[in-house]
């Protein structure tokens, strides 16, 4: 991996990314936004966090997961050690999807690159990727987070851990909020040192296992 650029270096850029993105007009979600999300927390941070996109309060408030699937990721946070303040949180969709539908195609396509920036930026030792949308595009795969989950994937020189979307544990079952507990248990043994990365290989060996053939559109860090 190339030589990283000093904390408060990448820490500027992050902001000045931040001031140009929230301007964009890249894709069709620029005409119905309040606010553009563009993300949010500690930019030097260990654990990042991806989402999927903002809604009806995050695009009121120009702030990321304010909303009650934000309190149950504080709340899980909480129980591993770590403040929201602690991490940083983004999303795959920097503007919120009409009526809360799925972002499309072409528009996750649109934005990704400020992900990708934001990742290169923040350098985090583990990214946790919140439910299908930010899992798939990160780890390249149309494998649904149901069988992902529970794994800390080598990913780019670090880790990745996906695991559901809050919103998911709030619809329903114990099972899904049991399960995302494991996968914060993965997120903490990470940032205590307890899980070593095997290779210094940037492509992590189960995420190539499990990836889709024709990732081509997905080349988030290529
Ligand atoms: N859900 C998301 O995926 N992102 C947010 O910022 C809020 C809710
Ligand atoms: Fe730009 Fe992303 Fe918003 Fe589309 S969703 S307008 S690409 S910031």
């Amino acid at each position: 991996m190339a030589d990283i650029a000093p904390a408060e270096v990448r820490a500027e850029e992050l902001a000045a990314l931040g001031a140009v993105v929230v301007d964009c007009t890249k894709c069709r979600l620029s005409e119905n936004r309040l606010n553009v999300v563009f993300g949010s927390g500690n930019p030097d941070a260990d654990v990042m966090f991806v989402g999927e996109g903002p809604g009806q309060r995050e695009d009121e408030q120009g702030l990321p997961f304010v909303g009650r699937s934000g309190e149950l990721l504080e709340q899980l946070l909480g129980e591993i050690g770590l403040a929201r303040a602690d991490v940083y949180i983004g999303n795959v969709v920097k503007c919120r999807p009409p009526k809360n539908r799925d972002p499309r195609p072409d528009e996750i396509e649109a934005c990704k690159g400020y992900l990708r920036t934001q990742l290169q930026l923040i350098q985090p030792k583990v990214v946790v990727t919140l439910g299908n949308f930010a899992s798939k595009l990160l780890l390249r795969t149309d494998t649904g987070i149901t069988r992902l989950r529970g794994t800390a994937y080598e990913w780019w020189g670090r880790f990745l851990v996906p695991t559901f979307h809050p919103a998911a544990a709030l619809r329903g079952s114990t099972r899904v909020l049991a399960e995302m507990r494991e996968d914060f248990q993965l997120v903490h043994a990470v940032i205590e040192g307890k899980l070593q990365r095997r290779s210094p290989d940037p492509v992590a060996e189960d995420a190539v296992e499990i990836a889709d053939p024709e990732p081509e559109q997905l080349d988030l860090f290529s």
